[in-house]
C-alpha cells in the first residue's frame, strides 16, 4: 500500500509497536511470567468501588443516558473538571479552575498532542525538539513525534547507594536549552526506573523552563493525588508554566482511557480544540465513574490507604527476594521510590540487555530490555545495554519465581562471559 509519511511512521518499526507485538505474542503462548508490560495490578477494594459506582449509574436512567448517549464538551465532563479542580486546590493549594483542565482519551493521547503542539516545525520555518532532562525515560514518548529527530535527552548522574542500589540524578551541568527546544518533559515517578525526582530537581527544571520561556511537562501517571504510588517524600508542583499530566489508568482503570492535563488556559484551549477535531469529545466513562469518588474523598483514601500500600508492600517483599536471589552477582537496583517497576543495572554484563531479554523469554519470563528507554541519546553509552525493567505488580508468587529465574540466568551469563 502506498502510504504517506504519517501512515508509514505508524506501520514501520516503532520501538513500542515491536515491543507491544512481542509482549502480545508472549502472552498468547501461555505459561509466561509477564513482568514486561505496564498493566497495573487488580486491587479488589478499588474494583469494588468502581463496581458500586457503575451500578449506581446503571440504576439511574438519567445518569446512564449521560454515560453512553451524550457527547461531552471537548475539555471533558464539567462535573469531573470541577471536582478535580476543587481537590487540587484543597490538597495542594494549586490555583486551578475547571478552565485549567482538559481530559483526553488516555494520557498517551495527550502526550501525542502536547509534544506535536510544542515541537516539530514552526510557522517561521524553525524546528524544535522535546528535551527529556534525564534518560532513561518512558518508552511511550519515543515514537510520538511526527518529525524525525524529535527528542534530545540527557544522561543522568549516577549516585551509588551502597553496593546494590543506585539513584539517577538530573545532571543540570549537561542540560543545554537552545532555541531549538520547545518543551521539557519528565515522568515523576519515572517509568522505567521507579525514580522520583526530588523537589530540588523539580524546582531546578521549573526555573530552567521559565528562563527559556518554554513549558515543563510533568507526567504524573503514577503520582499524587492518584494513584499515589510514591514511597518517598515528594511535593507535587504546578504553575502557569508547568503542564501536569495525570491518568486514571494506574488507579486501576487502564481500559477506561482517561488522561487529564492541567495547564494554563491557553494550552488547555489548544488541547481541547485538537480534541474536538480529532475525537469530537473525550469519553465520559472515566469522568463519570470517578467524579463522585473525588467529591467524597474516596479517590484520595483509596490512593493513600489502599493502592500505595499495595504496591509498596509488593516492592519491599520483592526486594528481599532479589537480594537473596542475586547474592554473589554484581547487580544493582534503582532505589524504588515510586510506580511499579524495578530497574536493574548489571554493570559490565557480557551480553546486551536485548539478548538477556530473549534468553529470559526462552525461560518463560518476560521483562523489557532497557535499551528502549533512552530516546534521544547517542547510542555509545554501554549503560544503555546493561539494564532491564521488571514490573512487579502481578501475582506475587509468579513475580518471585520470575526473579529467581532472572537471577539464575544473569549469574550464568556473568560466569560464562557470554
Ligand atoms: C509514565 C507514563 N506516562 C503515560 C502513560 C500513558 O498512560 P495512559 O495513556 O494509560 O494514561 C504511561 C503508561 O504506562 C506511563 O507509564
Amino acid at each position: 500500500m502506498n502510504l504517506s509519511n504519517f501512515g508509514k511512521k505508524f506501520s514501520g518499526d516503532a520501538g513500542i509497536l515491536s515491543l507491544m507485538d512481542d509482549l502480545g505474542n508472549a502472552l498468547a503462548q501461555g505459561g509466561m511470567i509477564m513482568m514486561g508490560g505496564g498493566n497495573p495490578g487488580h486491587i479488589p477494594e478499588v474494583q469494588e468501588a468502581v463496581k458500586t459506582q457503575l451500578q449506581a449509574i446503571i440504576d439511574d436512567e438519567d445518569e446512564l443516558r449521560k454515560l453512553v448517549g451524550i457527547y461531552d464538551p471537548p475539555k471533558g465532563k464539567g462535573v469531573f473538571l470541577e471536582a478535580l479542580a476543587d481537590l487540587l486546590h484543597q490538597q495542594f493549594g494549586w490555583k486551578v479552575g475547571p478552565e485549567n483542565i482538559c481530559l483526553t482519551n488516555g494520557s498517551q493521547a495527550a502526550f501525542f498532542i502536547l509534544f506535536n503542539m510544542l515541537a516539530g516545525r514552526y510557522p517561521d520555518g524553525s524546528s524544535k525538539k522535546i528535551l527529556l532532562p534525564m534518560a532513561p525515560e518512558y518508552i511511550g514518548y519515543a515514537d510520538l513525534g511526527l518529525c524525525s529527530d524529535f527528542f534530545v535527552s540527557v544522561k543522568p548522574r549516577i549516585e551509588e547507594r551502597g553496593e546494590h542500589r543506585f539513584k539517577y540524578r538530573v545532571d543540570f551541568d549537561q542540560i543545554v536549552v537552545d532555541d531549538d527546544i520547545g518543551a521539557l518533559c519528565v515522568s515523576r515517578p519515572t517509568n522505567p526506573t521507579g525514580n522520583v525526582l526530588t523537589d530540588e530537581e523539580i524546582q531546578g527544571l521549573v526555573e530552567l523552563a521559565e528562563k527559556h520561556a518554554i513549558p515543563l511537562i510533568i507526567d504524573s501517571a503514577y503520582g499524587i493525588p492518584f494513584p499515589g504510588m510514591i514511597y518517598t517524600q515528594a511535593s507535587p508542583f504546578w504553575n502557569e508554566n508547568v503542564i501536569v499530566s495525570m491518568s486514571l489508568s494506574k488507579f486501576g482503570l487502564p481500559a477506561v482511557r482517561t488522561g487529564i492535563i492541567i495547564a494554563n488556559k491557553e494550552i488547555v484551549d489548544v488541547l481541547s480544540g485538537i480534541n474536538s477535531v480529532a475525537n469530537l469529545a473525550p469519553g465520559s466513562f472515566g469522568a463519570m465513574l470517578t467524579a463522585p469518588l473525588m467529591q467524597s474523598g474516596e479517590m484520595l483514601r483509596l490512593s493513600n490507604e489502599v493502592i500505595k500500600p499495595y504496591y509498596q508492600g509488593k516492592m519491599e517483599r520483592v526486594l528481599d527476594v532479589i537480594d537473596q536471589a542475586f547474592a554473589g552477582c554484581p547487580y544493582k537496583v534503582h532505589v524504588p521510590e515510586g510506580a511499579m517497576f524495578l530497574w536493574f543495572w548489571f554493570p559490565g554484563l557480557p551480553v546486551s540487555s536485548q539478548v538477556l531479554y530473549e534468553r529470559l523469554k526462552a525461560r518463560k519470563v518476560v521483562v523489557v530490555s532497557g535499551h528502549y528507554f533512552f530516546p534521544g541519546l547517542d547510542a555509545d553509552w554501554p549503560h544503555m545495554q546493561e539494564c532491564i525493567r521488571v514490573n512487579y505488580s502481578q501475582e506475587e508468587s509468579d513475580v518471585h519465581r520470575g526473579i529467581q529465574i532472572i537471577a539464575d540466568e544473569v549469574k550464568k551469563i556473568y560466569q560464562e562471559g557470554r
